[in-house]
């Protein structure tokens, strides 16, 4: 069998418009711009409004991969939507994106896995494509953190923001794709970054409520200085597992959580800051969407294209972290064949497909066959001189 390779070929991100500056938390909390900006680079998020859930920016964002990557929602043969932020506790925010994208009976799950999801997520999808289980796998990372904040402590409120982030992996046989992962966790660490209450722990009850349990709860400095201490060391095992060195990464695309982590990390594994891509300034902390969110935006403004090599690392809450190297695969924009196959009916397209596969895999062999006439004649003909001579 031909080695199978786990491309990205497409891509999308939805966040929403509505958006709380710095200036507009100094309003309500003990903070400023100035200590949000030098201690995390932040200085907007991007926050819902009423009427969108997780799973409606889920959906928009993995409308925009399919379109991108040329492939019908209902070709898919698996969706993985990594967030920790779901619509509902049960049923899974997975199935509602299935449904809302017309994925006909694909199979769906939700992945759990803090920030690093989305990488969780991607090593995942190539695992299941590598070993022939798929051929085109949708991983999204999606999370409406605002809605589990708790906007009077400036700990967490000024760090978090809401939005959505996709990618198609599909098939290959070049070697390119998902490259290398690593994934980690350490739940000795669990309560520095924490919703308490509505779980099996803390059932919701009016006691939970009174106390915020809630809301999310971080131990800001704890976080910190387990990032810095397994952050460079998963990039530098992943880009070492792909077989590559620093030099061979075209840009790193870490998780937006803090600036100075993300400076920590690439100061770590020697990668000069023209190599790195940070757009937490505008975004904030999206979790497990920040990856996606911020490797879509790399990619629209020519940070990196077809063929280039990027290392994603992520760290949060478990303690967990996941590091991967991928190559960029296909093309993102549809060709015109993929155009057609999207806009025609699968009854009349498939049967065309099908004719196509047929014919050239007759076509094949009919060449194999002649190949194989070919050489038994030739050896033949020189068996028959030599023993003429
Ligand atoms: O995806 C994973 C999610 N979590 C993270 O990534 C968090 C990782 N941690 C961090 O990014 C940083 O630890 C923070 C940005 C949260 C905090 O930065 P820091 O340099 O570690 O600050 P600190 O917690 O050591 O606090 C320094 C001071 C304290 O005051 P005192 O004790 O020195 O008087 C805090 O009370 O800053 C104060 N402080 C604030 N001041 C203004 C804490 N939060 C704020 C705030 N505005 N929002």
């Amino acid at each position: 069998m031909t080695q199978r390779y786990a491309n990205i070929i497409g891509w999308g991100k939805y966040v929403p418009s509505r958006v709380i500056t710095n200036a507009d938390l100094e309003k309500t909390l003990d903070t400023s711009d100035e200590w949000i900006f030098t201690r995390t680079g932040i200085r907007q998020r991007h926050v819902v409004s009423p009427d969108e859930y997780t799973s409606t920016m889920a959906t928009a964002a993995a409308e925009e991969a399919l379109e991108s990557a040329g492939v019908r929602a209902r070709d898919l043969g698996l969706i993985i939507v990594a967030t920790s932020s779901p619509d509902y506790l049960t049923p899974p925010v997975s199935s509602q994106v299935q449904h809302a994208l017309g994925a006909k009976d694909v199979g769906a799950f939700t992945l759990v896995a803090g920030c690093p999801g989305f990488v969780y997520g991607l090593a995942t999808a190539q695992q299941f494509i590598v070993s022939d289980a798929c051929d085109n796998v949708l991983v999204i990372g999606a999370e409406l953190i605002s809605r589990y904040t708790d906007w009077n402590d400036r700990a967490t409120a000024v760090l978090f923001g809401d939005g959505a982030g996709a990618a198609v992996l599909q098939v290959g046989d070049e070697p390119s794709g998902v490259l290398s992962y690593v994934l980690g966790s350490d739940g000795s660490g669990a309560e520095h970054l924490i919703l308490p209450g509505g779980g099996t722990v803390a059932p919701p009850s009016q006691e939970t409520l009174d106390q915020g349990l809630h809301y999310l709860r971080m131990n800001g400095r704890q976080i910190f200085r387990f990032a810095t201490r397994v952050l460079g060391k998963a990039l530098h095992q992943a880009i070492q597992q792909a077989g590559l060195t620093t030099d061979d990464i075209d840009l790193f695309v870490p998780h937006q959580a803090n600036s100075r982590i993300i400076e920590s990390a690439a100061r770590y594994v020697g990668l000069p800051r023209e190599k790195v891509f940070i757009n937490i300034e505008q975004y904030g902390n999206t979790s497990a969407a920040s990856i996606p969110i911020a490797m879509c935006e790399a990619l629209e403004q020519g940070r990196i294209k077809t063929g280039d090599t990027v290392a994603f690392v992520a760290f949060g809450a478990g303690l967990t972290w996941a590091s991967a190297v991928v190559k960029l695969g296909e093309p993102s924009m549809p060709t015109p064949i993929s155009r057609l196959r999207l806009s025609l009916p699968s009854r009349l397209f498939d049967p065309i497909t099908r004719v196509t596969r047929t014919t050239s895999a007759g076509l094949m062999k009919a060449l194999a066959g002649c190949l194989a006439l070919i050489t038994a004649l030739r050896r033949r003909g020189a068996k028959r001189r030599k023993d003429d001579g």
